[in-house]
């Protein structure tokens, strides 16, 4: 991967960047919202290092690049990206010129007037031009920097358009992460930016020398591989994602993607088309691959955190003691646990209020008038007024569920020692008190 380079591919010249930065403004136009003197010629010092940013070369020799319009410029502001200078035609006067000339303002920029057709001729176009802005280029990311969740990897994609595209798209849909098989593909042309609406300047692009190390350098990193193509091996819909960050490969307009990476991805999908088409415009095929397999990580993830939630975990370990428990109790005697644990708890203690037992239990008042009606029916216990009493038949049927309980126990915790049994019992009995402490709260 090649680290000294910036977004066009070329390697950086830092000087001409910093120049840049200092040449580009006059005193009197500093946050001025360019009320300075006006450029009348396309010789003036000021507009020099924007005149050269029309080439790749220009832009890797100054470190910057153009965004052209004000819808674009007041976007990339929007985003926070860092402006060097503006130029601002002198016919651009509306009340939203005014507008972002405010905003340059409070943001420092200097901001030059430039006579309207200079500005055309700076800018390199035949239409009018109102607005150009120079942002300085930043630089391509480490190899060694982090990676988010999901990766955009651009293999052999050319046109200006379609990359612009593919990064806009890319970042709507929450990723960061974008990857250039191509040494000198070139991120920084005015199609790129306007495509891109700015986006490319705040993205984390990484370029390799060739497809191979691109994928070396994801599989190392952790990624599932995903390629697509029109002949991929399986429906897009149907790809198992295993949960690693995904890198989606989409290919170049005429050759797709390429043959080394067809071969080491871990999927190479495909999304349905019907009728005579032989593909979909690499735009169009990314932006369908990023919704759907970008989707399909959320609900992944997700999945996957449910079901390693501490939460789960506890509630499915009590529900299944809990049937257990009910399925030995019924065998033994037709009841529930619970009952059998009312009659313990109410055998034990001799005499228990209604509240205690609730509480004990775990229900409601009428949940527990239904729960201890066999057991007084049975005179198993008795009910005197708010409070449940033992009763000589409760002791003698406990005796007889006593080791029917006890043996269902001991199969549950089958393969713990006696110290892992009593942590077990300190840990819930530390969760179940941070429980009731959050309840109270
Ligand atoms: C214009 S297509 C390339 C066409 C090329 N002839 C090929 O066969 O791959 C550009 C890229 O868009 C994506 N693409 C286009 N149509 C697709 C489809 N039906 N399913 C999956 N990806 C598609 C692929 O990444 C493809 O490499």
């Amino acid at each position: 991967m090649s680290r000294a380079r910036n977004r066009t591919g070329a390697n950086r010249h830092g000087e001409d960047a910093e120049h840049l930065g200092r040449g580009g403004q006059s005193e009197g136009d500093v946050g001025s919202g360019g009320t300075g003197p006006v450029a009348t010629s396309v010789k003036d010092e000021r507009l020099a290092v924007a005149r050269t940013l029309g080439t790749r070369a220009g832009r890797a020799a100054a470190g910057a690049c153009a965004l052209e319009g004000r819808s674009l410029i007041e976007q990339v502001l929007a985003a926070g990206t860092p402006l060097r200078e503006v130029l601002r035609a002198e016919g651009a006067s509306s009340a939203e010129d005014e507008r972002l000339a405010g905003r340059l303002q409070d943001r420092g920029v200097a901001v030059h007037r430039v006579r309207d057709g200079v500005l055309r001729q700076v800018a390199g176009t035949a239409r009018p031009v109102a607005w150009l802005a120079l942002a300085a280029l930043p630089p391509d990311a480490e190899v060694t920097a982090p990676w988010g969740d999901f990766a955009l990897v651009c293999d052999g994609v050319a046109d200006p358009g379609n990359l612009g595209t593919l990064v806009r798209s890319g970042r709507a849909l929450g990723i960061e992460d974008v990857v250039l098989t191509n040494p000198t593909t070139d991120v920084t042309s005015r199609r790129v930016l306007d495509a891109s609406r700015g986006t490319v300047l705040t993205t984390r692009t990484r370029r390799f020398a060739s497809p191979s190390e691109a994928v070396a350098a994801l599989r190392s990193a952790g990624f599932q591989i995903v390629a697509t193509s029109p002949r991929g091996r399986q429906l897009q819909a149907l790809a198992a994602l295993d949960g690693r960050p995904v890198a989606l490969v989409v290919g170049g307009e005429t050759s797709g993607v390429s043959q080394e990476v067809i071969e080491a991805a871990d999927l190479l999908v495909a999304i349905p088309m019907a009728g005579a088409v032989e593909s979909l415009n690499v735009g169009v095929a990314a932006g369908i691959s990023l919704y759907e397999l970008r989707t399909k990580r959320v609900l992944a993830v997700l999945t996957e955190r449910i079901r390693n939630s501490l939460g789960r975990d506890v509630t499915l370990t009590g529900r299944f003691i809990r049937d257990a428990l009910d399925r030995a109790a019924r065998e033994a005697a037709g009841l529930s646990s619970a009952q059998v644990i009312a009659l313990m708890v109410v055998t034990a203690e001799r005499r228990t209020p209604g509240d205690e037992l609730r509480r004990d239990l775990g229900v409601g008042d009428r949940e527990l008038d239904e729960l201890t009606a066999p057991l007084t029916e049975r005179g198993w216990l008795e009910r005197q007024e708010n409070t449940y009493v033992r009763t000589p038949a409760g002791e003698q049927a406990l005796a007889a569920l006593w080791p029917v309980q006890q043996q269902v126990e001991q199969q549950l915790l089958t393969g713990l020692s006696a110290d892992e049994r009593q942590v077990l019992q300190d840990l819930l009995g530390r969760v179940r008190a941070n429980a009731t402490r959050i309840m109270g709260s």
